[in-house]
């Protein structure tokens, strides 16, 4: 039998809740000409899948959708043999099929992984979708130069963690904004950051402004609401926004407002201060950069210039909790969850 995942159906309330999920079991399935079954390694939790299961994407009773990091078990499809270590999208399922038939964002293509780059999990992180939206939000269209100040919020989880590095990379004088205090000392000292503020601090707006006394000219945005708020008055003129995601909206009532809402409220900047905003999907980077991406992320990663840090939980039953945890800014570094052996370790 294998083991999934799904919503139980009932209203879905501002944040995941682990009685918003119900576990499954269901016949093993067996590959159809052209189809693939693997067994789940690494299930990769971001805030995305709420917006999916809150946008009514995903349905009771189907696969809550994941990236994951697999083993195939059996092969009918071209270029994937048993054994082989992918990267795919099995959602919170222990074992699936991928290949002919099997739904999947266009730009999710399964591929196998080579474990001499790095560590397997990191194949849905710094060296998968989190990396690349880090690199094209800062590197590509962020495009920080020497001496600018840069500001990147949630800066010690997933994504945050690396685009405060390519900053650096770039030569930039970098903020970060953390919640604890735990947090914000791993920003500046793991990761090398030139100062980090908490987003709990009753003078948020304050300390930016100290922190930043020279504006900011690049804002890397993965919050929204009060952090918001709090450094787009500092926008230098031609500042650089990329707007990469809006968590704290699932918080306080406002994710309708979204993405769209923070670029909508920016327009009068744009006017008046040429500031230069990004709505970012990462989507629309795969199918151009992503063998550009890979290159000089693994590069920088082998020479220990990006360091990354994940916060892997064990065991399938844990990942509804997880998934709450994770949206509450309970996870410290990428949320994954480690649902079978890894024969890379
Ligand atoms: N545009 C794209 O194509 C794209 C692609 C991937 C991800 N994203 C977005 O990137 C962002 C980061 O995703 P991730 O996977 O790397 O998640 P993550 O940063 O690892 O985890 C979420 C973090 O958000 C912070 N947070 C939660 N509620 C908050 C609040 N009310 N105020 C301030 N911070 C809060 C928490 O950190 P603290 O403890 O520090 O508060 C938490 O650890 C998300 O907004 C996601 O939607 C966008």
């Amino acid at each position: 039998m294998n083991r999934y995942w799904t919503l139980a159906g009932g209203p879905l309330g501002g944040l995941p809740e682990p009685g918003d999920f119900r576990l499954r079991e269901s016949v093993m399935p067996a590959p159809g000409p052209g189809q693939a079954l693997s067994r789940t390694i690494y299930i990769s939790l971001d805030p995305y899948q709420w917006g999916y299961r809150k946008g009514g994407l995903e349905k009771p009773g189907e696969v809550c959708h994941a990236r994951t990091v697999s083993q195939v078990v059996e092969s009918r499809m071209d270029g994937f043999a048993a054994g082989d270590l992918v990267f795919n999208v099995n959602g919170w399922s222990e074992y699936a099929l991928m290949g002919e038939g099997v739904p999947r964002p266009a730009y999710m293509i399964p591929r196998k992984l080579d474990p001499k780059l790095g560590r397997i999990s990191q194949a849905v992180g710094v060296l998968g979708m989190l990396g690349l939206t880090a690199y094209s939000g800062m590197t590509l269209l962020g495009a920080p130069k020497a001496g600018e100040t840069v500001v990147v919020s949630a800066a010690s989880g997933g994504v945050g963690q690396i685009a405060c590095q390519l900053a650096r990379i770039a030569g930039a004088r970098v903020v970060g904004i953390a919640g604890s205090a735990e947090k914000c000392r791993f920003v500046t000292e793991a990761l090398r950051i030139d100062k980090c503020v908490s987003h709990q601090s009753p003078t948020l707006a304050a300390e930016i402004a100290r922190a930043c006394p020279d504006g900011v000219d690049v804002y890397f945005e993965n919050v929204g609401g009060a952090v918001f708020d709090a450094v787009t008055p500092r926008l230098n003129p031609a500042a650089r926004v990329t707007i990469c995601g809006v968590i704290a909206q699932y918080h306080d009532g406002a994710e309708q407002e979204g993405k769209a809402g923070l670029v909508r409220r920016l327009a009068p900047l744009v006017r008046e201060r040429d500031v230069v905003v990004h709505d970012l999907f990462v989507g629309d980077f795969v199918a151009d950069h992503q063998d550009r991406f890979l290159s000089d992320m693994g590069a920088w990663v082998a020479a220990g210039e990006v360091t990354y840090r994940e916060d892997i939980r064990q065991g399938f039953e844990c990942v509804p909790t997880a998934f709450g945890e994770m949206m509450r800014g309970g996870n410290f570094g990428k949320t994954l969850v480690q649902v079978s052996d890894d024969p890379t370790l």
